[in-house]
């Protein structure tokens, strides 16, 4: 039975090839001072920096610009973040890139008004900011698909030194007050990449369905999502230019995190944290991470969970039943998972990752618990997932 819940979703969203025509109008509201925030300098050589420069001048703004966004971005880039923020006293930022620079501006976004230690306070404690206090408002031009960062508030910040990778899930005020999505801004993605953002559009689907054993109209959804995301991902894999493809992956990246999907049931996440736990020893690629831990912990948890992973082989699988156990139509499903994890290029195991065995304990030691799905594992069951990623 669906749990009780409030949706809301404030982003409005600018989708199509056309989709950044709308930015200059979407700024106005939102003063004079904009922060504009950027990763390594892919939107440089794209073409997509001219773009948003050209809204930004007729859009009457001031801009200040904060480039060298990271992938995973860090605590020190935070506080710089914070720094120029507060100094330039700015009205709004604009995100332009992948998840790690819409994480950070939400980041800088909560935390450059905050006077106290703010990775302690939003990402080691989770607290969330209290009403009345100032927030940034962000906007984002997304470059890369696959986190769903433009619809959600979702904000990862890595900090090497304690070796943690935490996400921080804020509300509303934080979630971006708009995105442009235009597809075509992701073919210049490294195919690496494009594959990282594929399984990670997966992963958080699958995180969302392997949980609950009700009739929920939320798993139907998500369904949906997964056979799409598998369908363009055989187009994209072959042709990355492939407009129908890469706008599907696009769209499905945006629906698979920005809630809607996990409402009403409870939710499993436990590949996310094992996967941000080695991106906290290793900086990896964080679908890789995903990808490279996902099929040694499904083979454990599906005794837990045997109907919905039997569902799963059918459904999204197409794995005929006849004649077999359970466990077998479910181990059949999971066997296709890792098929496709191999047929699109996507890491399939993590010693690639920089993951060597003498790290495993550290690393389960880094992994946050959550208990909503099938199993709560322990410390052990976590080094033996691990182990069998190698
Ligand atoms: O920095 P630049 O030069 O822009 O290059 C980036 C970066 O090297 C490049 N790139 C992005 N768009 C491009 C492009 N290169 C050429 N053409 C383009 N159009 O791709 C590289 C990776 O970018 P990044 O933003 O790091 O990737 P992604 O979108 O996967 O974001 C990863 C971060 O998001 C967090 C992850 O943990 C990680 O820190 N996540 C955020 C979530 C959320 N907000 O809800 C949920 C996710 O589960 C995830 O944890
Ligand atoms: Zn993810």
């Amino acid at each position: 039975m669906l749990g009780n819940f409030v949706y809301a979703n404030p982003t409005k969203l600018f989708f199509g090839d056309e989709a950044q025509k709308n930015l200059a109008k979407a700024l106005m509201p939102f003063g004079k001072k904009v922060l504009l925030t950027y990763g390594g300098g892919s939107i440089k050589r794209n073409g997509v920096y001219d773009d948003v420069i050209s809204a930004l001048k007729s859009a009457g703004k001031e801009v200040v610009e904060l480039p060298g966004v990271m992938p995973n971005p860090t605590v020190e880039k935070l506080n710089e973040g914070i720094k120029v923020a507060r100094e330039n006293n700015v009205d709004f930022i604009l995100a332009v890139g992948g998840g790690s620079t819409i994480d950070y501006a939400k980041a800088v976004s909560v935390s450059a008004w905050y006077n106290g230690d703010a990775w302690q306070r939003f990402w080691v404690k989770q607290e969330d900011p209290t009403p009345g206090e100032r927030i940034i408002p962000v906007g984002a031009v997304l470059t890369m698909a696959g986190t769903g960062s433009e619809m959600n508030g979702g904000s990862v910040i890595t900090n090497h030194a304690a070796r943690m990778k935490i996400g921080k899930v804020f509300g509303v005020d934080v979630m971006p007050k708009f995105a442009v999505l235009n597809p075509k801004y992701t073919f210049s993605l490294p195919q690496r990449q494009m594959v990282a953002g594929i399984f990670d559009t997966m992963s958080h689907i699958l995180e969302q369905y392997f949980s609950g054993d009700d009739d929920s109209t939320s798993d139907y959804l998500a369904e949906g999502l997964m056979r799409s995301v598998i369908a363009s991902s055989r187009v994209a894999v072959k042709n990355p230019e492939d407009y129908e493809a890469r706008s599907n992956l696009m769209w499905s990246a945006t629906w698979a995190l920005n809630t809607l999907i996990g409402e009403g049931k409870p939710q499993d996440w436990m590949v996310h944290m094992i996967g941000q736990a080695i991106g906290a020893y290793t900086d990896a690629t964080h679908g890789m991470t995903l990808s490279g831990v996902s099929v040694a912990y499904y083979r454990h948890i599906m005794r837990y969970g045997l109907k919905r992973f039997v569902r799963f082989a059918e459904v999204i699988w197409g794995v005929i039943p006849e004649g077999k156990t359970d466990e077998q139509i479910a181990s059949e499903g999971i066997d296709a998972l890792e098929s496709w994890i191999k047929e699109i290029g996507a890491a399939s195991e993590i010693t690639s990752l920089g993951v060597t065995p003498d790290m495993l304990d550290r690393i389960a030691d880094s992994t946050i618990i959550l208990t909503g799905g099938y199993q709560t594992l322990d410390h052990a069951e976590i080094v033996d997932i691990l182990r069998n990623s190698l």
